[in-house]
């Protein structure tokens, strides 16, 4: 949560992020929504009074993490039983009251449509008077326990879009270099192995005009590069009236902001069509890079995923991608172990991989997920052949990933420069309009602009470069 001007207040705020950039982005509307109210951010829990926590549903593992967080989260309650604990997101979402049963020390449970109520909920929660009663349900005298307040839960309430309604005129906050603006919600896929769907309903598109409106105010505070995002975010449009194609919109924002450099994520293959594909080649500020899941290599384990292609469809759509745009940087989402994959499968997803040679992977161990109806397939792959197949495939990908970093070295690549490194002092990162990592030596002067790095080393997640000249004042 870097980049915030802090208000005066005596309230302060500590939000905790787990999933994926549509959680990042609520967070940030609350958060800056916060602000506007007076609240201060801090960096550790331990100071706040109001701690907000974003759920993700997506895996098991994602799911558990939050239940540990939550355990840690007590200590703080039980310091200063004054302190309001709100959880929202898709956990919430999926298990609604129950988070209440299990953490009665949580004050506030939202849904995935709750963001723009917590606001007015943490005030609330804020001025009951009497002390909360950590633990199990027991009020002792003179501690009558708070009632909890809940909301926000779809289908009942339609979750509400944007940032385009913080004030614009107020100094309270300030963009980052790199900014995310959702376009659409919810999905209609119904992915086999997918809770997405039952955590963030049905597709719901945003209207072209408060999209525009958004970006130039994200644009005037400061933002260079903006990343449009969605579930299902090629499909966007479909479901307006009239209907707006996906491309139209990338044209639009061309044509009517100051955006310096425009992604998007995440897309369905079935989505890329070849209007879409040429905007690679047509819009200069759309940089050559794509995230596209692809998730297995097997047609039948495709099929039972219910994803809508096979093997041969997905390459061939990468092959016409790569004559619209021969140098577009790929990555993509994939996943070992789904029920009934055999060894012959998974040599699939390595063939596939060995063609494509992406240049980064996010890779996942299947997991059951509540609702969905890979859930109940049989049987079950086991946990060590997951490993197994996991360590394979992201030794391969490394040796992929650090093969193309590699063959940067030498190159001059233009990169947007996000902020200070990690690394220490005197370093700055970016990326190349390729979505490479940079960190080289220069002055925090250069934050927010485009400069020339010539490519030194290229290591397994991140390139090393020197300063070659700015680019653009
Ligand atoms: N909407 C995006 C991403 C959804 S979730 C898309 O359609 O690609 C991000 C990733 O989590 C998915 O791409 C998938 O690889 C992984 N994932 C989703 N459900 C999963 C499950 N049950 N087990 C393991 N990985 C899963
Ligand atoms: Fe889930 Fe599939 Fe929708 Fe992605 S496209 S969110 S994987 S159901
Ligand atoms: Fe996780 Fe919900 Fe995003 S399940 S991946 S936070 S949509």
């Amino acid at each position: 949560m870097k980049n915030f001007c802090a208000g005066a207040s005596n309230r302060k705020i500590f939000v905790y992020t787990f999933g994926c950039q549509m959680n990042e982005y609520d967070s940030l509307r609350l958060v800056r929504s916060l602000l506007l109210r007076g609240y201060d951010v801090v960096s550790k829990p331990e100071e706040a009074d109001v701690i907000f926590v974003n759920t993700c549903s997506v895996r098991a593992k994602a799911e558990q993490k939050l239940y540990s967080f939550l355990g840690r989260l007590k200590r703080f309650k039980n310091r200063n039983p004054d302190m309001v604990i709100a959880v929202g997101g898709c956990v919430a979402q999926q298990l609604k009251e129950e988070i209440l049963n299990r953490f009665p020390f949580v004050d506030i449970v939202v849904g995935t449509s709750g963001v723009s109520k917590l606001p007015d909920l943490i005030e609330r929660a804020g001025t009951q008077a009497r002390p909360y009663t950590v633990g199990r349900h027991v009020d002792l005298p003179g501690q009558e326990r708070r009632p909890a307040l809940t909301g926000g839960f779809f289908p009942e309430e339609e979750p509400s879009f944007g940032m385009h309604w913080l004030d614009p005129s107020s100094s309270k906050w300030s963009a980052s270099v790199v900014e995310y603006v959702t376009i659409m919600q919810g999905c209609d896929n119904f992915c086999s192995y997918c809770i997405v769907p039952y955590v963030r309903g049905r597709e719901r598109s945003r209207q072209v005009d408060e999209i525009i409106e958004e970006i130039k105010l994200l644009t005037a505070r400061g933002a260079r590069e903006i990343v449009l995002l969605g579930q299902n975010v090629n499909s966007y449009g479909k479901n307006l009236s009239p209907p707006v194609r996906f491309s139209e919109l990338i044209e639009r924002i061309a044509s009517e902001t100051d955006v310096v450099r425009l992604r998007f994520t995440t897309s369905h293959p079935k989505d890329l069509t070849e209007d879409l594909m040429a905007c690679f080649r047509d819009v200069p500020i759309l940089c050559p890079h794509l995230h596209l899941p692809f998730q297995a290599g097997s047609d039948r384990i495709l099929a039972l995923m219910n994803r809508g292609y096979t093997q041969a469809e997905y390459l061939k759509k990468v092959e016409t991608l790569r004559c619209y745009r021969p140098d577009i940087a790929l990555t993509a989402d994939v996943m070992v172990g789904f029920p009934t994959e055999t060894e012959e499968d998974f040599r699939e997803t390595i063939k596939l991989i060995k063609i494509v040679e992406f240049d980064g992977l996010f890779s996942f161990k299947y997991s059951d997920r509540p609702f969905t109806s890979a859930s109940s397939m049989k049987p079950k792959v086991d946990e060590e052949t997951k490993t197994r197949w996991l360590v394979e495939l992201q030794e391969l990908q490394k040796a992929i990933t650090l093969r193309k970093n590699k063959a940067e070295e030498g190159m001059v690549r233009v990169v947007l420069v996000e902020g200070e490194s990690k690394l220490g002092s005197g370093q700055l990162t970016g990326r190349t309009p390729h979505n490479r990592i940079v960190n080289f030596e220069g002055s925090k002067e250069l934050v927010g602009k485009e400069v020339a790095v010539r490519i030194v080393e290229g290591y397994a997640h991140s390139l090393k470069g020197e300063l070659v000249e700015v680019h653009q004042p």
